[in-house]
């Protein structure tokens, strides 16, 4: 299984379509879609109704994703659920390359993320913009993603949070320069760029790729925000 980040020491900077904003009666031509404009790696928000109030999926559809896409494309399993170390087997069976999960939702950080890289999954560890960055500095060495959200998780099209970019900075500073910094919520072709400049590689995009009247061209258009603010 390929992943984008692993080429180099820094990870690429990659804008990953959320499919919480596509059709979902049309999920499959969708995300061919953005995978023909050059997404690498789709991103899929798991909410449970407990953590969140929403309800979304489960791992069947990322199955469903996995048996229709090429090996080559990277499934990023973002789960917004309590207990998520419950989880963790049935995400990595059903063909995620990479799950993450709050800090917020158990006790149990290091032990959950030693258990997803044991099913030979990428660990990634997410906080919600009021939790504060130290319970990255205690997993440092267990961590293949950090995600910052930049948006209260739970739905799509919210406007992101100013002050989480100052808070990707932080995180990013403390973590191995391995590690693939991902920001989620209001990402879009304006917000991109600061993005990136606090250290993000990985940018979640829902509503500015799915929303859009032509997803592949918005799609192409925040790319190409994101890595020139890379240059
Ligand atoms: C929010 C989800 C996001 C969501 C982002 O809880 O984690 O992945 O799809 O949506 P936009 O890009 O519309 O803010
Ligand atoms: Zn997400």
């Amino acid at each position: 299984m390929s992943d984008p980040s692993s080429a180099a020491t820094t990870p690429s900077i990659e804008v990953l379509p959320s499919i919480l904003s596509a059709d979902f009666a049309a999920l499959g031509s969708a995300v061919d879609e953005v995978v023909a404009a050059g997404a690498k790696v789709i991103h899929c928000d798991i909410m449970d109704g407990q953590f969140v109030p929403p309800i979304t999926f489960g791992p069947n559809v990322v199955a469903a994703l996995r048996e229709r896409l090429s090996d080559d494309i990277y499934l990023d399993v973002h789960c917004m659920i309590e207990d998520p170390e419950r989880q963790v087997d049935a995400f990595a069976k059903a063909g995620a390359n990479g799950i993450t999960f709050h800090a917020e939702a158990t006790p149990h950080v290091h032990r959950i993320l030693q258990h997803i890289r044991e099913q030979g999954v990428h660990a990634g560890l997410a906080v919600c913009p009021g939790t504060p960055t130290e319970v990255f500095a205690q997993v440092t060495d267990l961590l293949d993603l950090a995600l910052c959200m930049t948006v209260n998780p739970g739905w799509g099209g919210q406007k992101l949070i100013p002050s989480t970019i100052d808070k990707t900075a932080t995180i990013a500073a403390g973590l191995l320069p391995t590690t693939t910094v991902q920001v989620d919520g209001g990402i879009d072709e304006h917000s991109a760029p600061d993005a990136v400049r606090a250290g993000a590689h990985w940018l979640v995009a829902g509503s500015a790729v799915f929303g859009k009247r032509d997803p592949a061209a918005a799609f192409q258009a925040i790319t190409a925000a994101a890595r020139g603010a890379a240059a």
